[in-house]
């Protein structure tokens, strides 16, 4: 299945290029002022970006003084966050690596993160959560600034009005039902991709594989992105979009 998972994102890697390094260079954050304030100061922070793709985010990092290791997947994604940290000047430790079988000698780190649809491809919650929070040093942090799992599951179906299109509850799923739930880089194309799996991970299952992993739980808040329920009216900001959620390693 991570195979899979691995031809499909290398199939769409060619597209999908993340920030123009002008808007980085010129001081542009791929991270939010809410996300970089749950990170913290940057300053000398070792961190690992799991499921990193183009590595948007381990560059905003690096540039503001933060050790990054940054790993996926596909090779396709990390040539071009090479690349980009090459002309920008900075120096991440860009890996392909299994975020489920991740070399031991990545350890010790401050912060882990993992971000914007990065955790659905992550196959076994509990067995991910045990081996993330045993890479945090004492007292380091796991940030997940993700998709919220309802998100996952409402497709728009007019204003005001929404359909259940995948399972809240099921976890794993084909494919995507709702092709706006994808990434954006396959929308509207008609070229053919190779199978994927990627999975929903409800609230309560992130928090207790979290929990049971050691970890304490220092914050969670949800929020409404109304653009990311594209022609669902006024409303859109009465459901959630996305949440980012805390745990520390005590
Ligand atoms: C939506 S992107 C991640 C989001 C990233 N923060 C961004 O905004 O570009 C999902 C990434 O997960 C990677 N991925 C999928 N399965 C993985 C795995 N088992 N280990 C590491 N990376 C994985 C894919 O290669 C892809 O680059």
């Amino acid at each position: 299945m991570v195979e899979q998972n691995r031809l499909y994102w290398e199939a769409i890697a060619p597209g999908r290029l993340g920030e123009s390094i002008e808007f980085l260079r010129s001081g542009g954050s791929a991270l939010t002022d809410d996300e970089l304030a749950l990170i913290g100061d940057p300053t000398g922070l070792r961190v690992l970006q799991l499921a990193c793709s183009v590595g948007d985010e381990s560059l905003t990092l690096a540039r503001n003084g933060a050790q990054v290791t940054a790993v996926d997947l596909a090779e396709g994604h990390l040539r071009t966050g090479r690349q980009k940290a090459a002309a920008l000047g900075v120096k991440i430790n860009f890996l392909r690596q299994d975020m489920m079988a991740l070399a031991p000698e990545l350890a010790g780190f401050d912060r882990v993160l993992i971000s914007g649809g990065g955790l659905c491809w992550v196959p076994d919650l509990d067995r991910w959560a045990v081996d993330v929070a045993g890479r945090l040093t004492p007292g380091g942090r796991i940030v997940i600034s993700e998709h919220h799992p309802l998100w996952e599951v409402l497709t728009v179906n007019g204003e005001n009005s929404l359909l259940v299109s995948a399972d809240y509850f099921g976890q794993g799923r084909d494919g995507y039902t709702d092709p706006m739930k994808a990434p954006q880089v396959t929308w509207g194309s008609t070229a053919e991709l190779p199978e994927h799996r990627s999975f929903v991970w409800g609230i309560g299952a992130v928090v207790t594989a979290l929990v049971a992993a050691g970890l304490m739980i220092e914050s969670l808040r949800e929020w409404a992105a109304p653009d990311m329920y594209p022609g669902l009216g006024t409303v859109a900001d009465r459901i959630p979009s996305a949440y980012l959620l805390s745990a520390a390693r005590p």
